[in-house]
């Protein structure tokens, strides 16, 4: 495994595994790796001959109050996980390379970068949307790899990939989670440990979201507030949203039918938490809706 941090020399480094016909398989990362991330690795070295892992913290999708600054970085003990997974080629550029000047051109999609995260975080969706089109054109995958633990990051990026043709196909892989429940996030080190008790309720709600939906009810406004009380009464914990949305539009639904996907988001102490679980449910003109 060897790691890059210019542009340049990775391009050196993959254009003769290209020439030769080697599929490539790109999984982005802001570092600080756990084991949800070795997921989508694991998943990535199965699926091609040579795997990139790049690791970046992107300031551009941080909001000025946001932990650009505190955001937790170990690439020693990252490169050793990732040695240990298989990794080919491990991506670690500055800042400067990324960015050599301030970024003119972006890329947005408001209909889907301003609803659910986007509303507290209205210019971080348009920073991860940025940023992984330029690291798709700089490695030029023919795979690349996102969690589901950030559903609303993985919709985006899928129809970023289809509007703007990118030649690469996006593989979502599900969430890694901790036995109890909570999906593994690298914010989960920011939680004391009374917090982190009180952290399983993201999942809980959701699991209650599922039960109801499986017991029949197809009201999105039920099955919204009672994830929404779930999270309410919890101590230590302030809900942000609980939503149900078209898992790939992501717009709001009255009746539940077809592809969708239950976020939901909560302040735990200072920290704030997300979740979400897809469910695929019958078409609303379907004959096996009640
Ligand atoms: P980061 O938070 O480091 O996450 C990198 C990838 O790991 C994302 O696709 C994320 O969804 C996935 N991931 C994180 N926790 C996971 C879990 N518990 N189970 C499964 N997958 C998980 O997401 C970003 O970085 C950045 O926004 C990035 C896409 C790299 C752009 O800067």
């Amino acid at each position: 495994m060897q790691t890059i941090t210019t542009i340049q020399q990775l391009r050196n480094a993959l254009d003769p595994v290209r020439r030769v016909g080697r599929s490539i398989g790109l999984v982005p990362t802001m570092g600080y790796l756990h084991e949800g991330h070795a997921r989508l690795v694991t998943t990535a070295r199965a699926q091609n001959d040579e795997v990139v892992v790049s690791i970046f913290v992107n300031p551009l999708q941080f909001g000025p109050n946001e932990d650009f600054a505190q955001y937790p970085r170990d690439l020693r003990h990252d490169e050793q996980l990732l040695a240990s997974l298989g990794c080919d080629i491990v991506f670690a550029p500055s800042v400067d390379e990324i960015y050599p000047e301030p970024a003119v051109t972006l890329v947005d999609l408001p209909a889907m970068s301003q609803v659910l995260c986007g509303r507290t975080r209205p210019i971080h969706f348009r920073g991860v949307a940025t940023v992984v089109s330029k690291l798709l054109h700089i490695v030029q995958p023919d795979k690349a790899y996102f969690g589901q633990k950030d559903g609303q990051q993985l919709a985006i990026i899928r129809r970023m990939v289809q509007d703007l043709n990118f030649p690469v196909e996006i593989v979502g892989v599900p969430t890694v989670r901790e036995p109890d429940g909570l999906a593994k996030s690298s914010r989960n080190i920011y939680l004391s440990q009374l917090e982190r008790s009180h952290a399983t309720v993201l999942y809980r709600a959701l699991q209650a979201a599922v039960a109801d939906v499986a017991a029949g009810q197809i009201s999105a406004a039920m099955v919204i507030a009672n994830m929404a009380a779930l999270i309410s009464a919890e101590p230590e914990v302030r809900l942000d949203y609980a939503e149900v949305v078209n898992a790939q539009t992501l717009q709001p639904m009255d009746r539940l039918s077809g592809s969708i996907m239950m976020a939901v988001a909560a302040y735990v102490g200072k920290t704030r938490l997300i979740d979400n679980v897809l469910l695929e449910l019958p078409p609303l003109d379907s004959p096996n809706v009640p």
